[in-house]
């Protein structure tokens, strides 16, 4: 299969050398693609910015921005059979990006934020025969939540986890299918949850293609 993965945080730039992002490392999905490999897939790693060594044989697209992840996964999907969005997407940027440096006034200044583009529902949206695989980050109330972005995201299943995951080497996941069932729970260091995620994908989540 050719498998499009995303991964790693974005960034929303405030001004020309300040940004807004997150914690993300990039590790769960960098395994994932490492994994992918490994079992004879073609992977395409459209990845934030991170300090991971880019896997042998994946081939890679660097982005910062919201908007860069989604011209370029829109761009790669469909040649792909599949996506699994690992990605940590800022779901805010700032209104205007200000020219330059913005410089202190004395006094507090306000940002305006307004919602990115979600780049995994419009995949998701124009997914035809491609399957899509989500993940879920929670810190409230999981699966409701995670079975509400598995619906809004068209998903065939979400990888559900916390925020304990963010910049650790390890992670504690439950997938959940469209049902609200729950098909498979790994726990254990993220290179070992890839492969068994990948495994999963190409014996539950194919199969049902
Ligand atoms: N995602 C995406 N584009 C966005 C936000 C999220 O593609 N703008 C993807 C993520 O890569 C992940 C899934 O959607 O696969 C869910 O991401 P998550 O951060 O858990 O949820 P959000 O949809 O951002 O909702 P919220 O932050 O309100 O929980």
């Amino acid at each position: 299969m050719r498998i499009l993965i995303t991964a790693g945080p974005t960034r929303e730039y405030v001004d020309d050398v300040r940004f807004l992002s997150n914690a993300s490392s990039g590790r769960m999905g960098y395994s994932i693609a490492e994994a992918a490999i490994a079992a004879g897939h073609e992977v395409i790693l459209v990845t934030g910015p991170v300090d991971l060594p880019v896997p042998a044989g994946v081939r890679v697209t660097q982005i910062e921005t919201t908007d860069e992840l989604r011209s370029s996964c829109l761009e790669l999907f469909p040649a792909c059979d599949g996506v699994i969005a690992t990605a940590a997407v800022c779901d805010y940027q700032p209104r205007e990006r200000v020219d330059g440096k913005i410089t202190k006034t004395g006094s507090p200044i306000v940002l305006e934020l307004v919602e990115t583009s979600d780049v995994l529902a419009e995949l998701g949206g124009q997914k035809e025969h491609r399957w899509v695989v989500g993940f879920a980050l929670e810190s409230q109330d999981p699966r409701t939540n995670a079975m509400r972005k598995l619906r809004m995201k068209h998903c065939d299943c979400i990888v559900l986890n916390d925020t304990a995951a963010i910049s650790s080497l390890e992670n504690h996941v439950e997938i959940l299918s469209p049902e609200a069932t729950t098909l498979a729970g790994f726990h254990g260091l993220k290179t070992s949850i890839a492969q068994q995620l990948i495994q999963f994908i190409e014996q539950k989540i194919v199969a049902r293609h």
